[in-house]
């Protein structure tokens, strides 16, 4: 498996059989994205919620029609009546795919698409897969269950807001960190807008202090 940082909140992951994941591809209109949507190609595309900085470039990457979309009904339900392919969950929903086992996790937030549809709840999404647990917290505040899902999940890759304003700011993020426990902690959802500022390295060296790892990805790093 391997995880590269699109910049945002977006990710690639590729597993070992070449299986192509893209996490929230917000590419076209994100200035520090390393790529632009017509350079990146998915097998699955799996949208935590429906912001315009999270659907982002889907449904361009979608347009080959090999990509099937992973996201709660709702939204799943839309991009269906568009023709798309959809793999539709909800919360707490685990489902089995080729390429490993994808939970979505509550995330504490709003969706809505960027033509104003209620898109149903935001969500996180834990991905096992090749023997690595990626947790892609989403766009959320703190919520004290994410204890929960440090208890259930050996977690190696949590990837987690740090911008605030939206979401979690640094030292929220620190708590949720602390709450589950992972390898690495790989800040995300911050420097894209003015609104939410941060500095990726105070995060990591808070996090550092204790005594977790972290990696400060640039746009276009595999971790
Ligand atoms: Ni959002
Ligand atoms: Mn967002």
């Amino acid at each position: 498996m391997k995880l590269r940082y699109l910049g945002h909140s977006a990710f690639q992951i590729v597993s070992s059989s070449g299986t192509e994941i893209v996490i929230d591809p917000f590419l076209d209109n994100n200035p520090l994205a390393p790529f632009k949507s017509h350079q990146v190609s998915a097998d699955y595309i799996i949208i935590t919620h429906a912001h315009g900085d999270h659907i982002g470039d889907a449904l361009k990457i979608a347009e080959t029609g090999k990509t099937t979309f992973v996201c709660v009904s709702e939204l799943a339900g839309m991009l269906a009546n568009q023709g798309h392919k959809t793999h539709a969950m909800q919360i707490g929903g685990a489902f089995t795919f080729s390429f490993g086992r994808l939970k979505l996790v509550p995330a504490l937030h709003g969706s809505m698409t960027p033509d104003g549809r209620y898109a149903g709840l935001a969500a996180g999404v834990v991905l096992s897969i090749d023997g690595k647990c990626i947790y892609h917290c989403g766009d959320t505040g703190l919520f004290g269950d994410m204890r929960l899902i440090g208890e259930m999940f050996d977690v190696d890759y949590m990837l987690v807001p740090i911008g605030g304003n939206y979401t979690m700011d640094i030292g929220d993020a620190i708590y949720a960190v602390r709450m589950i426990n992972p390898k690495i902690a790989i800040p995300m959802h911050y420097n894209t807008f003015d609104l939410i500022r941060a500095d990726p390295e105070s995060f990591a060296k808070q996090v550092k202090e204790h005594g977790y790892s972290t990696q400060v990805l640039s746009p276009g790093d595999w971790a």
